[in-house]
């Protein structure tokens, strides 16, 4: 079993999807899953079958494409779970099942209601259980950080006996000290007969803003697996980052002594595709994929930087992907070279989206002189809902405002396939185009944020909004594109008001209700 090599595992699409508001839809989880093997991650969790049938047919269209990273379904210790698991993974050319089970003293009694003996005993039934399915079986010990250490590894001890090849330690609320992680993850290789022919992996999250120094210290303590998600989304303040934790060991190699498979010049890719998919924007100064990660304002630094990189930057900026976008395409480039483009990006289009996403380029570069691979992937990513499904669709919008007028909304409006017209005031142009929007909807919806950027340089560049929505205690983002912010603000909006529409058709067929948000 090779030990010099640090195994990621992505669980973007599991955990990262338990972030308030950041569910996808399947083929959003595919372009990430896709992204994802392109960058040499060796594990993928693609969700948790179980839970509802769209996160069941996710898993499986994941299992049945991805070819270069193994795909893995998150199960808890129960027979439906890893049976459905088993099943979704069914196309898997390297399938992986995920157990979990908590193993502290709160958790065992006061939301199992069972007792340590009954968890052993739940342990080795259940890794036999995904055993029988999947050679690749994967067991976590939930709230393992709160664990007593020698129940904790009579646990991990259960789960190697009975199969599991690979040992989760998750510190399930981010309650861990470094050091703390270190010395837990060390003693159980030291101590649990088995232990050292299986691999230790860590599951950090980010409560105290440790998740990554955890990660990293679970590494020393003799973790050679590492769970964590693109830009550190995640369940509450989010997971280990992707991007922070291999970054870290690439700097500083010489420390460690490690290697990951993952190619880091995609990592400004993915970060901006699941901000894009999930509305989750990261903030300026996020490490590695933040705008300002490489600026550098201070003359002083400026000065020395002019002298030579290394006196302010620890790695360069190509290492993640960033770099002055390559002019790709414009007015006259022609369809084969737009198929070929989005392919060297990863994308993979059917005729039909081909035909429907040159239609918007076309459109794009009459007005737009110079399309970046940036543009491409804005252009793309309106795209990918489920158009098709769509109850409301932008026919026409007109907007006024400026000093001398109030600012009016004309909006022509399909609902359902017939349209509606109205036209409506508000305090500033959005605020009209959201009025209106909301009264032709007939929609509660509650604007949780709003945020418009541009994605190449120049006043004709491509301008994208991003919008959060709760109705009724669901959240759903929405982004759209456009040279024309107004009508890219309407799109945003109304791709969000579409998402909210699939979440209550969906929640209303399975007699889920959910809590409002506050
Ligand atoms: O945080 C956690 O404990 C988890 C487990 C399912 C691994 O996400
Ligand atoms: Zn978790």
């Amino acid at each position: 079993m090779d030990k010099t090599t640090i195994r990621i595992f992505d669980t973007t699409l599991r955990d990262g999807e338990q972030s308030p508001g950041a569910s996808m839809q399947k083929e959003e989880k595919l372009q990430i899953a896709r992204q994802l093997e392109k960058m040499g991650v060796d594990i993928i969790e693609a969700g948790f079958p179980v839970a509802s049938p769209d996160d069941f047919a996710a898993v499986a269209a994941i299992a049945s494409e991805i070819r270069g990273a193994s795909v893995c379904a998150l199960a808890r210790c129960r027979p439906e779970d890893i049976d459905t698991a088993a099943r979704a993974l069914e196309g898997a050319a390297a399938p992986r099942i995920h157990v979990f089970l908590a193993t502290s003293a709160l958790h065992m009694e006061k939301k199992l209601g069972m007792s340590p003996e009954a968890v052993l005993g739940t342990i080795d039934r259940s890794v036999r259980q995904a055993v029988a399915r999947v050679g690749e079986v994967e067991f976590s010990a939930e709230d393992a950080t709160r664990s007593d250490r020698d129940f904790l590894a009579r646990a991990v001890g259960a789960a190697i006996a009975a199969g599991a090849r690979t040992i989760n330690i998750p510190d399930t609320v981010g309650y861990a000290l470094p050091s703390e992680f270190r010395d837990l993850v060390a003693f159980l290789i030291d101590s649990v007969p088995g232990a050292r022919d299986v691999i230790f992996s860590a599951h950090c999250h980010n409560d105290l803003g440790l998740a990554v120094a955890n990660s990293l210290a679970a590494i020393e303590g003799g973790a050679r697996q590492i769970e964590c998600t693109i830009n550190g989304i995640g369940e509450r303040a989010g997971n280990a980052a992707m991007e922070e934790v291999v970054m870290a060991l690439k700097v500083r190699r010489a420390f460690f002594g490690l290697e990951t498979r993952v190619r880091t010049e995609e990592f400004i890719r993915a970060s901006r595709l699941v901000q894009t998919i999930t509305g989750m924007l990261v903030q300026p100064n996020k490490a590695i994929v933040g705008a300002n990660a490489f600026a550098h304002e201070s003359g002083i630094h400026q000065d020395g930087l002019l002298k030579d990189k290394r006196t302010y930057e620890i790695m360069l900026p190509e290492q993640v992907g960033l770099s002055e976008g390559a002019l790709v395409l414009g007015k006259h480039s022609g369809r084969h070279a737009f198929r070929s483009r989005l392919e060297a990006l990863g994308y993979r289009l059917s005729e039909e989206e081909l035909v429907q996403s040159f239609a918007r380029f076309k459109k794009l570069a009459d007005q737009k002189k110079e399309i970046y691979d940036e543009d491409l992937e804005t252009l793309l990513s309106e795209g990918t809902s489920d158009q098709d499904k769509d109850r409301f669709r932008l026919e026409r919008l007109a907007v006024s405002g400026g000093t001398l007028m109030p600012p009016t909304a004309t909006i022509v409006l399909a609902v359902d396939g017939e349209e509606r017209q109205m036209a409506g005031l508000g305090s500033g142009p959005v605020d009209a185009i959201y009025r209106t929007l909301s009264k032709l909807t007939g929609s509660t919806a509650r604007l949780l944020s709003f945020t418009v950027k541009g994605i190449t340089g120049g006043s004709d560049a491509l301008g994208e909004v991003t919008v959060r929505l709760e109705e009724e205690g669901r959240v759903a983002a929405g982004h759209g594109a456009d040279t024309d912010i107004l009508v890219a603000s309407a799109r945003a909006y109304l791709e969000a008001l579409n998402r909210l529409q699939r979440k209550k058709e969906r929640d209303r067929k399975a007699g889920i209700t959910p809590q409002p948000v506050l």
